[in-house]
């Protein structure tokens, strides 16, 4: 029942945890070449124990973000009020007297569509009782399943990485001062019950085992996923309601889709100041460079499915408890589409020439500029790898991973430290809730500037942000190996093992 099912389908393409994957295996190759080379150097410089933490980071924070406490001191009902705000730029359609021809010329592969339902979900599910949230705890409470916040499902290749009790967690979400803000996004859950057996889905959705993925969403409220493209596929609510944003493919979303916002996050700190800078939004629209500003958007609401054509981006809120089923394609469908899942798929040399073709149609997508600046990056073309990234983030002022893989790039092959330590300021500022810009900035404190009691700090802070990313513990530990604090070392090791032994057994259902 709870086996790890055989063969992976690469849902929003394995090519998140490939790149995860490589961040880690870059810290981690840095740390040993660092330790190896430049010891000698790090001690030299070694810190005179001031901490200015609060200085630099805090400071800028509150600098540029004045408004940022008023924010956060809305209540968590007017959050949900604000978030609930959406002008619904999608059809929205009868399902009935929708014909299979329609949805071909009009929506396949092209557009967006909700499909609505007279009786809602009952509809198109056999028995709709079978799925409500008690029926499911009675069911399938003592299963255990992978849950993740929006932007750690996206760097696991579209599945959670904390195993959760599922009983517990269906209680957890419908009870607020529980604080579940985490998200189950199974593939597994329909391999491991008949609960297939009860989905009547119209015959414009036709699927099958082999090239179709079948998911079960669960999440509570302000749960979601960040931004991520995918083959075709559908998604529709049993219950709650689901947010959505979405950005045709020839353009990645402002902020970039490399897991570098919470949804919420992105909306306060990506949208909203780039609608309201009209220059910008301007200058935009006039040299159809910069990213696209405006996304699709709709709220949709129980018993509505909504189709997403392959290559769209898109990510979600869950503005209620939210239960929904999804269908997606195993493979893609079209050309440009089937390329993305190539690009990371490949090798570096392969991903670079694949790049070069998706960029002759869509020059502007600074999501494969990015991979291509990675892939030079890997076939040790620095200079070109920046240029690269220096375009990237001249179409998109918030693209955060892009900052974060210049300043690495700048400080570790051409010594430009200044320019570094602007980057890493500027991406602590955009986004103070992201654990990669404190591990990626305490890197470079540690080993470059030999700050080193501000890179504990630092990492620190990361591993408060996320407490079970084994290379942010291996991070910390080599810095305090490097300062000689043996009682730290000893604290960081147990964590480690910890977590060695957790990677090695995660399943779902
Ligand atoms: C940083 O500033 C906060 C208040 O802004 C303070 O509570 C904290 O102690 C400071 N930390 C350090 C290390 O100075
Ligand atoms: C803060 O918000 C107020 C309105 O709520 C606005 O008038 C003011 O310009 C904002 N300040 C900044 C720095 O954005
Ligand atoms: C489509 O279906 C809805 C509800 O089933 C019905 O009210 C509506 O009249 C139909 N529209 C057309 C154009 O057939
Ligand atoms: C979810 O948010 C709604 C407001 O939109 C609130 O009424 C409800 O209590 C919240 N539920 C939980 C479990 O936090
Ligand atoms: C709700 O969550 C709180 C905090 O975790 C917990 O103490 C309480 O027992 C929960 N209530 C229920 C009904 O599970
Ligand atoms: C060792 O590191 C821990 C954790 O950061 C810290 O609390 C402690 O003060 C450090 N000890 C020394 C001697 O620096």
């Amino acid at each position: 029942m709870r086996e790890r099912p055989t063969g992976q389908p690469p849902m929003h393409g394995n090519r998140n945890a490939a790149l995860l994957q490589t961040i880690k295996s870059a810290v981690i190759s840095v740390l040993c070449l660092l330790l190896l080379a430049n010891i000698a150097v790090h001690f030299l410089v070694s810190p005179s124990g001031k901490s200015n933490l609060n200085q630099t980071a805090a400071a800028n924070g509150a600098k540029s973000t004045a408004n940022e406490s008023q924010k956060s001191s809305l209540t968590s009902s007017q959050q949900s009020k604000a978030l609930s705000k959406s002008n619904c730029g999608i059809d929205r359609r009868w399902a009935k007297n929708l014909s299979l021809e329609e949805f071909r010329s009009t929506y396949r592969l092209k557009r967006p569509l909700l499909l609505q339902f007279e009786r809602g979900a009952a509809d198109w599910l056999v028995r709709d009782s079978a799925w409500s949230l008690d029926r499911l705890a009675g069911q399938f409470g003592s299963y255990d399943a992978l849950a993740g916040r929006p932007v750690q499902i996206v760097q696991n290749g579209g599945r959670g990485q904390e195993r959760v009790n599922f009983g517990r967690f269906l209680s957890d979400i419908r009870n607020a001062s529980a604080g579940e803000k985490r998200y189950i996004f199974s593939r597994e859950f329909f391999q491991s019950t008949h609960m297939d057996s009860t989905l009547k889905f119209p015959s414009i959705m036709a699927y099958n085992s082999r090239d179709h993925d079948l998911f079960l969403f669960l999440g509570g409220n302000n749960s979601g996923v960040s931004f991520h493209r995918h083959a075709d596929a559908w998604n529709a609510v049993v219950g709650g309601r689901k947010r959505w944003f979405l950005y045709p493919g020839d353009r990645a979303p402002p902020g970039g889709v490399h897991h570098a916002f919470e949804p919420a996050d992105w909306l306060a700190r990506v949208r909203v100041p780039m609608l309201t800078n009209a220059q910008q939004k301007v200058a935009a629209l006039i040299d159809g460079s910069a990213a696209a500003v405006e996304p699709l958007e709709c709220v949709q609401v129980a018993g509505e499915i909504l189709y997403i054509p392959e290559g769209f981006y898109h990510a979600t809120i869950n503005l209620e408890p939210t239960l929904a089923i999804g269908i997606q394609n195993v493979k893609p469908l079209g050309a440009t589409e089937t390329a993305f899942y190539e690009l990371n798929a490949k090798p570096p040399t392969e991903a670079d020439a694949i790049a070069s073709k998706i960029l002759k149609s869509m020059p502007y997508n600074t999501e494969v500029l990015h991979k291509q600046a990675m892939s030079r990056k890997r076939q040790e073309k620095f200079q070109e790898a920046e240029k690269l990234l220096e375009r990237a983030l001249s179409l998109d002022s918030s693209f955060l991973v892009a900052m974060l893989d210049l300043a690495e790039i700048k400080w570790k092959y051409f010594s430009k430290i200044k320019e570094a330590q602007a980057l890493y300021t500027k991406a602590l500022e955009l986004n103070p809730n992201l654990w990669e810009v404190y591990g990626k900035y305490g890197e470079f404190l540690a080993y470059q500037t030999g700050e080193l009691e501000t890179a504990v700090e630092m990492v620190e802070k990361a591993t408060q942000l996320q407490s079970n990313e084994l290379v942010l513990w291996q991070l910390l530990r080599s810095i305090h190996d490097f300062a000689g604090n043996e009682t730290a070392v000893s604290a960081a090791d147990v964590m480690i093992d910890k977590l060695s032994v957790i990677d090695d057994q995660l399943y779902d259902f």
